[in-house]
């Protein structure tokens, strides 16, 4: 039986207020709440920004910021999957780890101009722990590496996190990189996920301090 046909998910669905919220709104994803949720609270997208939103398919977060940033802002949504470009953004198809990403990326964003990246990438879980922690892992250094290379001086970097054996290395990596870092869980996140969410603002080495 599929997972979308299962009595307990069909409960789920059925009881969960942030499901009816997305019905009522036509929001392309349940994850639309919870970037609104963070950005209520952190502020940290504005009018005019740049953003970068990796694994955006369906589109929920790029819809979410796009209505922030307005017409004077640009999202770049990345993801493997087809789905449709938002407002005041572009599309990109390509698989993070493709190794012409930043290249693409360069099309359309100067490197150390972009105010935002954010990635709730999520790999496909196959339920073997050491295999899915791995390309959660490598899911996260991505959407860093990326952070390192485009974001301006005090820009911020969002990234989903699971909590894994090795999760506290990869906060640590972050906290390598940033002045602030931040774990985040937002209300509308499910209680039963290890899924949490880390904030970090202001590359500690941006390229463009080791340039001048
Ligand atoms: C949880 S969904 C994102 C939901 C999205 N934030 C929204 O609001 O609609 C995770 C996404 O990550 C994408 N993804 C996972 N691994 C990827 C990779 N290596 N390259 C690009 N996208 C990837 C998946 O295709 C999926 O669309």
């Amino acid at each position: 039986m599929s997972k979308k046909t299962s009595s307990k998910w069909i409960n789920r669905q059925t009881k969960d207020p942030f499901v009816k919220r997305r019905n009522q709104l036509s929001a392309r994803s349940r994850a639309f709440f919870k970037l609104v949720e963070i950005n209520d609270k952190q502020r940290f997208i504005k009018k005019g920004y740049k953003v970068i939103d990796m694994g955006a398919a369906p589109g929920g977060w790029s819809e979410a910021a796009s209505e922030v940033i307005g017409s004077h802002g640009h999202i770049l949504s990345v993801d493997s999957s087809d789905f449709k470009s938002v407002r005041n953004g572009t599309s990109l198809k390509i698989n993070c780890l493709d190794p012409r990403l930043k290249g693409k990326i360069t099309g359309v964003f100067v490197p150390g101009s972009v105010d935002v990246v954010m990635s709730d990438m999520a790999p496909n879980l196959s339920g073997i722990k050491a295999r899915d922690e791995a390309n959660w892992l490598d899911l996260v250094d991505v959407s860093l590496s990326i952070a390192d290379l485009f974001l301006q001086k005090n820009g911020t970097f969002l990234v989903k996190f699971f909590q894994f054996r090795d999760t506290a290395s990869a906060y640590n990596r972050i906290q390598n990189s940033f002045r602030m870092v931040k774990r985040l869980k937002p209300q509308s996140s499910r209680a039963e996920s290890s899924e949490f969410y880390v904030l970090a603002k202001g590359k500690k080495n941006s390229d463009q301090e080791v340039l001048n």
